[in-house]
């Protein structure tokens, strides 16, 4: 916060992402296109059928089916656009930002993003979540323009059950990209969607994948965000699961409960504000981390926001459809005014998914992640 006084006497946009429940914005995503190179299937919609909404007039040609599920190029913000939001945001007090998507390296040029970003006034990191496809090559040139980190998304070692959950044949590519990124000087972290019958099997193979490469492999528990509408709750394997099956076949592992690494060097989970549980193994070999979203949400120490590829502002994953920031950002609107309506609408944040699964109002599809970021 102190970087940040020196501009309190320039501008009048006061510094209080605060909600109704006291929680406090810090980390942005910004989902820079709903586009996707792969179809995961905790994510996106499934490829159609000519019943699909999508494909019934295109004769099974399934590229123009997907085409028409995607957002128009002017419906989706401009660098220009992310930038100036994110300017504002970081004068609220946004000290973190994570570009996502859909997948974000399939957005032209997304290293301009990042460099653009690296040099916002008080934004101390930033950070990518990718499915790696397109990451080997670019892995030096994201970090040139200031990327620190990289979630990478792998859910199995096995190429034929990849294709199976990703819909594309990209095994080798993805464990390439993680081998890239670490070259090229990029904190590496794994993140791993455990849908049960599909990949519960193989996570003892990532817990042995995090001993032998040092990444974090985080477990993921599945949301009911998937655009294919197959969630239920007995696909969710809960951390619990996860952790006895890995104390059973490799040996014990035990959270510090204090710290762990987010982007690069920052630790902070002392303040409980990282969603990422980290246990690590007891002989001092390894690291898992968990993301119990479902079994132990971690809404009260919530203090993140996210603006989708259509410009607007969700203050909540489970929040739809949000607050429309694009329109303000193309009919003029001063800084002042777009900041004001940014702390309105955050100051009306919910609770989060831990009312909606009191409430039993849980059903799939509340959210289609590939358009607003994981
Ligand atoms: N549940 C949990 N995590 C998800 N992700 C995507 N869809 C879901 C879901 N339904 C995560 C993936 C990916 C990131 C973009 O979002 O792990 O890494
Ligand atoms: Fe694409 Fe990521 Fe969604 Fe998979 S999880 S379909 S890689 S956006």
């Amino acid at each position: 916060m102190s970087k940040l006084k020196e501009e309190d006497s320039g501008n009048n946009i006061d510094k209080a992402l605060v909600d109704g429940f006291g929680r406090v914005a810090r980390k942005l995503r910004l989902s820079v296109t709903d586009r996707c190179n792969m179809q995961c299937i905790y994510c996106m919609p499934r490829v159609v059928d000519k019943n699909d909404e999508f494909g019934s007039n295109n004769n099974n040609n399934n590229n123009n089916a997907i085409a028409k599920r995607w957002l128009a190029k002017d419906e989706v913000l401009s660098y220009e656009e992310f930038l100036r939001v994110s300017q504002i945001m970081a004068r609220l007090g946004i000290e973190k930002i994570r570009v996502t998507g859909g997948e974000p390296l399939l957005r032209p040029r997304v290293e301009d993003l990042i460099a653009g970003l690296s040099k916002i006034y008080g934004i101390k990191s930033i950070s990518m979540t990718t499915n790696g496809l397109y990451l080997g090559e670019k892995a030096d040139l994201l970090k040139k323009s200031g990327l620190q980190s990289v979630n990478i998304s792998l859910d199995t070692f096995k190429a034929g059950r990849f294709k199976a959950m990703c819909g594309i044949d990209g095994l080798h590519k993805v464990l390439n990209s993680i081998y890239a990124s670490e070259n090229a000087g990029l904190n590496v972290k794994i993140n791993t969607v455990v849908v049960r019958g599909w990949n519960d099997e193989e996570v003892v193979d990532f817990a042995r994948f995090a001993r032998e490469t040092g990444h974090v492999v985080r477990f993921i528990e599945f949301m009911p965000l998937d655009g294919s509408g197959i969630w239920s709750p007995d696909l969710v394997v809960s951390k619990s699961e996860i952790i006895s099956r890995i104390r059973n076949d490799i040996g014990d592992i035990e959270t510090s409960g204090i710290v762990a690494v987010d982007n690069n060097d920052d630790k902070v989970n002392d303040d409980g504000s990282a969603p990422a549980k980290l246990y690590s193994f007891t002989d001092g070999k390894g690291t898992v981390g968990f993301i119990p979203s479902m079994t132990e949400p971690f809404c009260t120490q919530c203090d993140r926001v996210r603006i989708t590829s259509d410009g607007r502002l969700l203050t909540c994953l489970f929040e739809n459809p949000g607050y429309d920031i694009k329109n303000l950002l193309r009919n003029g609107k001063t800084d002042q005014e777009i900041a004001n309506y940014i702390l309105e609408s955050i100051r009306r944040k919910p609770e989060g998914v831990v009312r909606i699964i009191r409430s039993k109002a849980l059903k799939p599809t509340l959210n289609l992640m590939h358009t607003i970021g994981g």
